[in-house]
């Protein structure tokens, strides 16, 4: 496990982009699984960016999202379908039909958790991004007895809900959807490496669980230690808490 701190958030966010514009440079076909939130807007501003510099194309690039909410529709502007569009999407040159995420609004959850987990396992060579909830939460996979395995249905806790309504939905706790399709803790280990960012003090305790504690399906994030290449990146503020030798 590799820990690069940065001194802040732009620091946080161009070191990630470096990392992923080399990925991306070795070999531009690559898959990116990609997260939504906060932490990773910047980075996304970052390989825009170089995109608009010419240094990088996602012609031949295939992405695939960590997660959506369950019941709100991809044109729905607190969606992660939107953000990604927004963020990212439509201002590089990637193909629409090879960006993937998962549809909140069908009927049939456990079909669409089906279609998925087809999707995943039919991507090779994929780089994950990764953010991390206060909660130690990666996806959408919370706190839980186990580790959740394949894209499965998951009811939010209380303080994801909290976090993401004080960020989204004008800290109305009513109006954000309480249940969310994530891609199961399996796949994300299945990833070929994992890049996870983390910015803020109230990130500070989960990347002290994640990383000082033992793996423990009470910290989701702490499993990725098991993985042969991950690299976590975070500021002064996510890493308060660690020992300085780390
Ligand atoms: P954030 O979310 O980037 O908005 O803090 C991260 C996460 O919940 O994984």
């Amino acid at each position: 496990m590799k820990i690069i701190r940065t001194s802040n958030y732009d620091e946080m966010s161009k070191m990630a982009a470096q990392i992923l514009e080399e990925d991306i440079i070795n070999n531009p076909q690559i898959t990116l699984g990609l997260a939504t939130g906060s932490t990773p807007t910047g980075l996304y501003s970052e390989l825009i960016k170089k995109y608009n510099e010419g240094k990088i194309s996602f012609e031949k690039i295939k992405t695939v999202n960590l997660d959506e909410y369950v019941g709100i529709s991809p044109d729905n502007k607190q969606s992660y379908n939107y953000f990604m569009k927004e963020n990212l999407f439509n201002k590089i040159d990637i193909k629409e039909e090879n960006t993937y995420i998962p549809n909140g609004l069908v009927e049939n959850l456990e079909q669409e958790c089906q279609r998925y987990n087809e999707i995943i396992n039919d991507m090779p060579n994929r780089v994950q991004l990764l953010g991390i909830g206060s909660n130690g939460h990666i996806g959408f996979n919370e706190p839980a007895d186990s580790f959740q395995e394949g894209t499965n249905v998951v009811d939010l806790k209380q303080s994801t809900i909290k976090d993401n309504s004080k960020k989204y939905f004008d800290g109305d706790e009513n109006s954000i959807p309480k249940k969310a399709i994530s891609m199961g803790i399996d796949q994300i280990m299945s990833a070929d490496k994992i890049v996870l960012i983390a910015s803020g003090k109230n990130k500070s305790k989960a990347i002290y669980d994640a990383i000082c504690e033992d793996v423990s399906p009470n910290c989701p994030a702490s499993i990725i230690k098991q993985h042969p290449n991950v690299t976590i990146i975070v500021d002064e503020e996510a890493a308060q808490l660690l020992p300085k030798d780390i």
